[in-house]
């Protein structure tokens, strides 16, 4: 059943290009993104001018990582809230707004309420969801299909992967309906996204690397995580994993904040894992990045860098590189969150865990 790997999320770990292949397929035809089930129409994703991302856990990164690309293509404002903090707040919302709600299962009881909340105030409610048929997707008024297949470790892994593309589909669909992309740039978008199978089936060769690094490490008393921009959500999502399935005190940080309060937890020997973004991206976010690891460094952390593959400037500052394949900035989440899924993963084996059923966790939360 785990495909001759000792723990489901292994297995669900490689079959991501996958799932990512199958969340893409049918989304673009004729030159034109289209939605499953959309029961919006073009006028008023047209008419769209504010999108709310609500989610849960890992849900909720895939939307971090979703605000960076949606702002920038479709020039709109994207919050991105927790499903649990957003349905009991007041949210300025009216039918112009456009709530996407984003949840593996279909069945997060918060981000159930958080629909109903919205939709009480006449916002249009998408669901990104994995689950069809699920009561989410039901009491919303569209619905996109994540393609990841049955998720059986409770850490989600490829399904977090498929959110990622299913927000950008509806980051380019809403670029598409407002015109703020021509249909050559959205084609191209969409071919981009089309190449990340085969990148993330590249970065599954470090596999063997990580999960020897995560048994070398698995005994630390904690592990930080930093990133910028949209390594920033990556972070957290490595953090995530980590305390889930390892029981780690584990923290993700805008490594920008270094200096306003974390720097102060390095210490002798602690993993700081860092997400590096792309040195043929913006090249002032990676030398901010490589500063930062060096004082790091330089004040005894270990450094575990997920960086680009031929990316020399940070060998002298990384104990341990771990390489992924060159990708558009705002694509990297796509290959940089695998090894921090194997490492947590690998990290709660050698400590003795069951990965796929980590303590006090359900797969999903339909109680508060
Ligand atoms: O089914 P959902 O996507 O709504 O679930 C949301 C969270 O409960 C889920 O992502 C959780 O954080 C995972 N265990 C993280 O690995």
């Amino acid at each position: 059943e785990k495909g001759g790997h000792e723990y489901f999320m292994l297995k669900e770990i490689e079959e991501q290009p996958e799932a990512l292949a199958n969340t893409l397929r049918g989304h673009f035809e004729s030159g034109r993104i289209i939605l499953d089930e959309q029961r919006i129409s073009d006028q008023d994703l047209r008419d769209v001018d504010k999108v709310f991302v609500v989610a849960c856990g890992s849900a909720y990164h895939s939307g971090l990582v979703a605000k960076y690309a949606i702002e920038h293509w479709t020039r709109l404002p994207v919050e991105v809230e927790l499903a649990s903090e957003f349905r009991y707040r007041d949210p300025v919302l009216d039918r112009d707004t456009l709530v996407v709600a984003v949840s593996q299962s279909g069945e997060t009881a918060d981000t159930l309420e958080a629909v109903r909340h919205a939709r009480e105030q006449k916002a249009r409610v998408l669901a990104v969801c994995n689950t069809n048929g699920a009561q989410i997707p039901r009491e919303s008024d569209a619905v996109l299909y994540t393609h990841a297949g049955p998720e059986i470790g409770v850490a989600s892994t490829k399904a977090f992967l498929a959110q990622i593309a299913a927000n950008y589909l509806v980051g380019l669909a809403l670029a598409q309906a407002r015109g703020t992309k021509y249909p050559d740039e959205v084609a191209r978008e969409f071919a981009e996204l089309e190449a990340m199978p085969a990148a993330v089936q590249k970065v599954l060769s470090t596999v063997d690397q990580v999960r020897d690094l995560g048994r070398r490490i698995a005994d630390s008393k904690a592990v930080l995580f930093l990133g910028r921009h949209v390594g920033f959500p990556v972070a957290l999502e490595g953090a995530l994993k980590l305390k889930e399935l390892a029981y780690m005190h584990a923290e993700g940080f805008a490594a920008g904040e270094l200096k306003h309060g974390p720097i102060a937890l390095i210490e002798d020997g602690l993993p700081v894992v860092v997400v590096m973004p792309s040195p043929k991206g913006r090249a002032v976010l990676h030398s901010k990045l490589v500063s930062n690891i060096s004082e790091i460094q330089a004040r005894g952390a270990r450094t575990i860098v997920i960086a680009e593959e031929g990316d020399e400037t940070v060998r002298p500052f990384a104990d341990e590189l771990i390489e992924v394949p060159a990708v558009p900035t705002l694509l990297q989440p796509l290959v940089s969150t695998v090894p921090l899924q194997v490492l947590a993963a690998e990290i709660a084996r050698a400590r003795g865990y069951d990965v796929d059923k980590p303590r006090n966790l359900a797969k999903s939360v339909t109680v508060e």
